[in-house]
C-alpha cells in the first residue's frame, strides 16, 4: 500500500512537471490589463464549474464533480462567482489527502498594482473531507468569506485550446489554467443568497474516505486537470 502511494505521488509530480512544460508555449499574452476578464473559465475538462449545478448555497449542499477543478466567471460590472475542488496533502501521512469543495461570489477590484481582489458575499461556504483529522474535523460545512488577493492574472491564446486566463495566488503560485468557456459569465443571481450559517458537521455525505480513494486516482491535486 505504501509502495503504491509513493508510485501514485511520484506519477502525478512527473505528469504535473509534463504538463507544465506542455502548457509554458501559449501562442499570444495580452499584455496585463488589456484584455476584459469577463467570461466563464473552467479548468480541465470542465468538470468544475460555476452557475446552476455545482453548489446549492441556500441549503450549503455541492453535487460533488468526479474530479477537482477550478471555475470563475467574471463580468465587467466587478462581479465574480467561483467554483473550485482541490485535493491537499494532509502533510504527516501520504495516505491522508483532504479535500476542500467551495463556493462563493461577490465583487472583484483589479487593484492599480495590476493583482486582483476577491470580496465575497458571507452566502460563500466550502465543505472540507479529512479522514485523518479527529473526528469532528473529518467532515464539516463552514461559511467561507474571506477576501482573496491573485498577485497577477494573464489572458492568453493558446495554440491548441483557445482563450485561456490563469490566476496567479498571494504568494505568486499559479493556479490550473483555465479555457474560456463563454465569452458570457455563467452565474447564480448576482445578489446575497442566504445568510451566513457557520460551521456544521455534515452527516449526509457519505464517508469523507471516498475524498482519499478518489484523489488516489487522481494524478494531480487539482486533478487530473
Ligand atoms: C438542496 O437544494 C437543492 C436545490 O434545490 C436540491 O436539489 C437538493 O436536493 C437539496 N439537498 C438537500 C440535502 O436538502
Ligand atoms: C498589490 O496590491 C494589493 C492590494 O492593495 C496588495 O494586497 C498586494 O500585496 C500588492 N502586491 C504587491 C506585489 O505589492
Ligand atoms: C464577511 O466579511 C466582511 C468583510 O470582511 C465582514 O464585514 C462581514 O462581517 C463578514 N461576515 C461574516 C458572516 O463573517
Amino acid at each position: 500500500m505504501l509502495v503504491l502511494t509513493l508510485f501514485t505521488v511520484l506519477a502525478a509530480l512527473a505528469a504535473d512537471k509534463k504538463l507544465v512544460a506542455a502548457q509554458s508555449h501559449p501562442d499570444t499574452f495580452y499584455p496585463h490589463n488589456t484584455s476584459s476578464l469577463e467570461g466563464f473559465w473552467a479548468s480541465g475538462r470542465g468538470d468544475v464549474r460555476t452557475g446552476d449545478g455545482f453548489a446549492n448555497p441556500i441549503n450549503r449542499t455541492f453535487n460533488y464533480p468526479p474530479n477537482a477543478g477550478l471555475s470563475v466567471s467574471f463580468d465587467n460590472s466587478g462581479w465574480f462567482e467561483l467554483s473550485r475542488y482541490r485535493y491537499l496533502p494532509n502533510g504527516k501521512d501520504p495516505n491522508c489527502i483532504k479535500g476542500i469543495i467551495g463556493w462563493m461570489h461577490g465583487t472583484y477590484e483589479i487593484n492599480s498594482n495590476g493583482s486582483l481582489t476577491m470580496y465575497p458575499l458571507e452566502d460563500g461556504f466550502q465543505q472540507v473531507q479529512d479522514p485523518c483529522a479527529g473526528k469532528s474535523f473529518q467532515n464539516f460545512i463552514e461559511t467561507y468569506n474571506t477576501s482573496e488577493v491573485y498577485q497577477k492574472w494573464q489572458i492568453y491564446e493558446d495554440s491548441s485550446a483557445g482563450t485561456m486566463a490563469r490566476l496567479y495566488q498571494y504568494d505568486s503560485s499559479p493556479l490550473p489554467p483555465m479555457k474560456r468557456l463563454s465569452e458570457t459569465p455563467n452565474m447564480l443571481p448576482r445578489q446575497k443568497l442566504a445568510n451566513a450559517t457557520g460551521t456544521t458537521n455534515d452527516n449526509t455525505t457519505s464517508d469523507a474516505t471516498t475524498v482519499t480513494r478518489r484523489s488516489l486516482f487522481s494524478l494531480l491535486l487539482w486533478g487530473s486537470n
